[in-house]
């Protein structure tokens, strides 16, 4: 059922992109190489073989991503610095005045036209530099990330007031160090995925810290990081081993980070038990999940200001009964994950349009979380078709997840400021290459010139911010 209503005066409406998967220019200007242009530049990594060498070539096409920007009304927009840009060799002796010229044009730009950057620090585009020296793995990496923070907060945040840390911590700690699928590739699912969380909430605390001692005086800007959230349901609800075991899902997926942020500086109790549990059941001296100090605690707690996350999906979990491979994340959680064959699905494997999982996760943040404010930071579907240029299917999803959000905010009372689309055109969606299309703006791959082109999404977009509500009487006998 639709709620019929607006969203406040304030409300924040945005898209979002990260570098590596737009910008292109991939050793233009003096830019060191990154973990993500190794890994892409041998053949089979990618599907395709496709490359975010070029990607949009939004490196080169700055005044007209912000026209296009500017076209859709956004508030703000939500984008990364790439870090070897700034940064070629992952260490500030090594500072590469060109890429700094590009984000301070492209910073202005946008407060020119009264569009907020919100800024990523970190999306997944590690300087290959440091991966040399242990990357993620390594707790030298504390030091070396608040460098380039502190240098970014100098460098920009005069006119950037709203920073993220980390996109999608877990991840980072999982994919990259746990299945190893995405780079650095390390294959190491019992221990590495905890290690590199640990030292990953260090180092946002680090960070957070370093803003609030030495900037927040002088630029008053608000810092989080940026979780990934799938909303977990419960095969069976009226099983509670289901609902424990969903529970617990939200608290590996989310709590993981969210836990020693928002709450005590300290992983979920549940995470504790069941990784101790299980490491001693492999014998282990100790848990496989790292403890913090009484003094690292304090230091993490409270070390956010806003509540931020991406979702796309929902899933159903049932506790698990079979015997489960000892190296997976599901055995140190004792759960098993499904999909309802009933939920939508898009062409992009595994990702089901189920809005209304979106309300519940909004309502189990405020719960879990106390109501903190909150900020939708990406949302979006992928479709496996090139030129769909009338794309109900992505109007659809975004009216009906948009609309579960407003019933969060007006009947549930979630503290919820803002909503930002994934994506502001279609990019390199890493593995699957450009196959999955997520933009509101089509881009044309093929000619070397990237044109964009706005999808029927784009306008429709356009006039929920114009309108603040996603009933639009001009749609109305429209498909959608
Ligand atoms: C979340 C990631 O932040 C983004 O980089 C990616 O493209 C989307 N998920 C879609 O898979």
């Amino acid at each position: 059922m639709y709620f019929y209503g607006t969203f406040p005066e304030d409300f924040t409406w945005g898209v979002s992109s990260s570098a590596y998967q737009i910008e292109g220019g991939w050793d233009a200007d003096g830019k060191g190489p990154s973990v993500w242009d190794n890994f892409t530049h041998v053949p089979g990594n990618i599907k395709n073989n496709d490359t975010g060498d070029v990607a949009c070539n939004s490196y080169n096409k700055l005044e007209e991503d912000i026209y296009l920007l500017r076209a859709l009304g956004v508030k703000n927009y939500r984008f990364s610095l790439s870090w070897p840009r700034i940064f070629p060799n992952g260490r500030n002796n090594s500072i590469n005045s060109h890429g700094v010229d590009y984000y301070n044009r492209l910073i202005d730009g946008l407060v020119a036209n009264n569009i907020t950057p919100i800024v990523t620090l970190y999306h997944w585009d590690l300087p290959q530099a440091l991966q040399d020296v242990g990357g993620w793995e390594s707790s030298e990496m504390i030091e070396l990330f608040d460098s380039f923070a502190d240098f970014c907060f100098q460098t920009f945040g005069d006119r950037v007031k709203f920073w993220l840390t980390f996109n999608e911590p877990q991840v980072i700690a999982w994919a990259s160090y746990g299945t190893g699928e995405i780079p650095p590739n390390v294959n190491n699912p019992g221990a590495a995925p905890y290690e590199v969380a640990h030292t990953l909430l260090k180092a946002h605390a680090r960070v957070y810290h370093t803003y609030d001692d030495k900037y927040r005086a002088s630029q008053g800007g608000v810092i989080s990081l940026c979780l990934n959230i799938d909303w977990i349901e419960p095969k069976t609800p009226s099983n509670p081993r289901d609902l424990e075991a969903a529970d617990r899902y939200m608290q590996f997926l989310v709590g993981w980070f969210a836990h020693p942020v928002f709450k005590n500086g300290d992983y979920p109790e549940v995470m504790k038990w069941k990784v101790g549990n299980r490491s001693e059941l492999q014998s282990l001296p100790s848990s496989r999940l790292p403890v913090f100090t009484a003094e690292e605690r304090e230091y993490i707690r409270g070390t956010a200001d806003v509540f931020c996350f991406n979702t796309y999906t929902a899933k159903l979990v049932t506790h698990a009964t079979t015997r489960l491979n000892p190296f997976s994340y599901e055995y140190d959680q004792e759960i098993s994950t499904d999909v309802d064959s009933s939920w939508p699905t898009s062409a992009l494997a595994g990702h089901r349009a189920v809005a209304w999982g979106l309300r519940r996760l909004l309502n189990w943040v405020k719960e879990e979380y106390g109501n903190p404010p909150t900020y939708i930071i990406e949302n979006g579907v992928g479709i496996k078709t090139e030129s769909d240029v009338d794309d109900h299917t992505r109007i659809l999803y975004y009216k009906t997840y948009i609309d579960e959000a407003l019933k969060a905010y007006k009947l549930d009372g979630v503290d919820l400021r803002g909503y930002n689309a994934w994506s502001f055109m279609d990019f390199f969606e890493w593995l699957n290459g450009y196959e999955p299309r997520f933009g509101l703006h089509e881009v044309d791959f093929d000619d070397p010139n990237r044109p964009r082109t706005p999808r029927r999404s784009a306008v429709y977009y356009a006039e929920i911010i114009r309108n603040n509500e996603t009933h639009l009487d001009s749609w109305a006998g429209s498909r959608v």
